[in-house]
């Protein structure tokens, strides 16, 4: 098969994994930016729809035929808009098999969004509060169970844009400050996991858990656990409770395929962080487990699938022909 890694970063370790993992089961692996790609939307009702690769600036954007892409993975980071354009044209316009979905990206990209999913979906989340003009920010806390308290970003990302609060005054400075800056908050009840901070990364792959990993923040005065920040990780064994529910959130938010943080608070409850479409892959170092062939056997069986789906689909208009033409026959 032709597979197309949709991504910014040809040399990072996700793709890289990623490509090694397609050419060891003999598939041909290409990275595109989608930075590069030109969408053209045709008038015709009946399909034209093209995509061309201008990464080349001396020469005419290329066109990309179907018959050069059977699968696109995407990895798709910064630059998310404009990427998951490219791929709801790639996607929905040209009919290839992906193993995400645009609005799935774009849900888990806010915070705010895919707790409501989440929580539509029957999972617990922290208690969150948010509002447009928090002029009653002492009521905001109290919904949420008082202090300490988290406030947070709706677009951060890597622990940046998590802020943890313990009095009265620091959570009014910084809530009247970034509101005052145009910049929303969520207010979010703080889980006690009742050590050093600490929460579980689950990759979902396929609707399946791959692999899940604890971290746990080396610094004792810091409430957030991401390994960007120098956080620990080790593998671990998920209940089968808890990935049913990495599952449903990251179904609920419109992805098959994404890193899912979950915490566990003191008394063992379970609770849904946040869901990631462009999840890291530090996760295959640290707990030696390749997270790449599950997705590439992804592709092998969204496409048999998708081929399948056509196949009926013809016979179902040939069925359908048949028939008219049985009944001008009558
Ligand atoms: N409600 C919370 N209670 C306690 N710790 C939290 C809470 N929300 C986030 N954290 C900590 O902060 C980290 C980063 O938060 P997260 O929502 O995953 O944002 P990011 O996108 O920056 O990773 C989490 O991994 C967790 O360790
Ligand atoms: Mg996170």
């Amino acid at each position: 098969m032709k597979i197309v890694i949709l991504s910014a970063s040809p040399n990072s370790s996700a793709t890289k994994s990623i490509i090694a993992a397609g050419e060891k089961r003999k598939h041909e692996m290409t990275v595109l930016d989608p930075a590069y790609l030109y969408l053209l939307i045709s008038d015709a009702v009946n399909g034209y729809d093209r995509v061309y690769d201008g990464y080349n600036k001396t020469y005419k954007p290329e066109r990309i035929k179907l018959t050069d892409i059977d699968a696109v993975i995407s990895r798709i980071g910064s630059n998310l808009q404009y990427g998951c354009s490219a791929l709801h044209h790639l996607k929905y316009n040209l009919g290839i098999f992906t193993t995400q979905s645009p609005h799935g990206l774009l849900n888990a990209a806010d915070k705010l969004i895919s707790l409501q999913k989440i929580s539509a979906a029957k999972i617990r989340v922290p208690k969150t509060v948010m509002a447009n003009d928090p002029v009653h920010l002492n009521w905001m806390l109290e919904q949420i169970g008082g202090l300490p308290a988290i406030a947070k970003m709706l677009q951060g990302s890597q622990g940046i844009g998590v802020i943890p609060l313990y009095s009265e005054n620091q959570t009014i400075a910084t809530l009247q400050s970034f509101y005052k800056q145009k910049v929303n908050l969520l207010l979010q009840q703080m889980i006690d996991t009742g050590t050093n901070a600490k929460d579980i990364r689950a990759i979902v792959i396929d609707s399946k858990v791959v692999v899940a990993m604890e971290r746990t923040s080396e610094n004792k005065n810091d409430v957030r656990a991401n390994l960007s920040l120098g956080g620990s990780g080790k593998k671990i064994q998920l209940s089968k409770e808890d990935e049913e529910i990495c599952i449903k959130a990251a179904n609920a938010c419109s992805l098959t395929c994404a890193g899912v943080d979950i915490m566990k608070d003191k008394d063992g409850k379970t609770f849904v962080i946040e869901v990631n479409g462009n999840y890291g892959y530090k996760v295959e170092e640290i707990t030696k487990t390749d997270i790449s062939t599950p997705l590439i056997e992804y592709c092998e069986k969204g496409v048999k699938e998708d081929k399948k789906a056509t196949e009926n689909n013809k016979s179902y208009s040939n069925q359908i022909l048949l028939d008219m033409a049985n009944s001008l026959l009558m």
